[in-house]
């Protein structure tokens, strides 16, 4: 028999994510001293890390490649990432591959516990340590809770309210989502112009270029409203003034997967019989738009990721404020009109 003190294993602090170090707590894998190795055998498709967190700290989300468990053997905090939960001594927590999970410790007693792999591959075992900072994925996860979060606004209130099942209400509608349709157009051709690195231009054109005139489906005199207006340049000047990637968030994960939710809903509440060509072309293409150049995102570090946080949550904002007010504007014309 032998004890093992935890102090004579290797201690690792901080990895290499890109050009930064990230902190990681105090992890420490069995296999990293050779006689408690040799006990659990080299062969053992196990792998075992004793990890800590003191007050205050904090192990960023993150993800691995392979099922993962931690056992909490001391202390509490909280699991944070797909799942946010408090998690105390004598708690299992499962992690499956893929899943992005991270701790925090806001209590003096901080939280230790053992991680476990199952599958013959540690967290730390090799150079590039099997832990994914992915920015990219954590930022789509954002964007669709801020979706989501716009879903319950009265635009989209309208469609469940029926404004599709009646024809003249719904070319109300259309006449004033033509105001905003209009300047969608001059936002993709600022985009375009604004663009010269051909990944993105490439992108860019492909996506332009089944948009072009697609407000001209929708009939109707032009009108013109001064909020949608000024709400509609500030997506305008954020085409001239911001990065690719900047301009990427902007008008595919923010406008286009906006453009996906109304048009599906909107199709789902339309009589089908009468689902006119804007709804059943949208519903169609905008889909696919909404999820175009995701992989430009690619390895966003995480001063990009809060920067694009902060961008798609004004954007979620101004596009509501805009819609709502297409809303405000049929709700006014139909009571007047009905
Ligand atoms: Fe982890
Ligand atoms: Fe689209």
């Amino acid at each position: 028999m032998q004890v093992i003190s935890i102090d004579t294993l290797k201690t690792i602090t901080h990895i290499q994510q890109g050009d930064q170090e990230v902190y990681i707590g105090q992890v420490r894998p069995f296999h990293s001293n050779e006689s408690l190795m040799k006990y659990i055998n080299h062969s053992s498709q196990a792998r075992f890390t004793h990890v800590s967190l003191a007050q205050g700290e904090e192990h960023k989300p993150h993800m691995h490649d392979t099922n993962s468990m931690l056992i909490v053997t001391e202390g509490k905090g909280a699991l944070i990432g797909d799942l946010s939960k408090e998690v105390k001594k004598g708690d299992i927590v499962c992690i499956p591959k893929g899943a992005v999970h991270g701790f925090q410790c806001h209590y003096p007693e901080g939280l230790e516990g053992i991680s476990i792999q199952f599958e013959g591959e540690g967290l730390f075992d090799s150079e590039e340590k099997n832990i994914r900072f992915d920015y990219s994925k954590r930022l789509l996860q954002h964007n669709m809770d801020l979706c989501k979060a716009f879903e319950l606004s009265p635009f989209f209130q309208l469609m469940e309210e029926g404004i599709f099942n009646d024809a003249d209400k719904k070319t109300t509608f259309y006449q004033n989502l033509k105001i905003w349709s209009e300047k969608f157009q001059d936002i993709l051709f600022a985009r375009q112009c604004s663009t010269i690195d051909p990944k993105f231009k490439t992108l860019f054109t492909e996506h332009i270029l089944e948009e072009i005139g697609h407000d001209k489906l929708l009939k109707g005199k032009t009108k013109w409203d001064p909020i949608i207006d000024s709400c509609g340049d500030w997506f305008m000047v954020k085409m001239l003034q911001s990065d690719n990637i900047e301009k990427l968030v902007i008008t595919h994960m923010v406008l286009e997967l906006c453009g996906d939710v109304f048009h599906t809903k909107a199709l789902k509440f339309a009589d089908q019989s009468d689902a006119d060509d804007y709804l059943s072309l949208h519903a169609h293409l905008d889909e696919g738009h909404a999820h175009m150049g995701s992989e430009l995102l690619g390895h966003i570090n995480e001063k990009q990721f809060d920067g694009l946080c902060d961008l798609s949550e004004r954007a979620w904002k101004i596009l509501e404020i805009l819609l709502n007010r297409v809303a405000e504007l049929t709700v006014a014309e139909i009571n007047k009109k009905f």
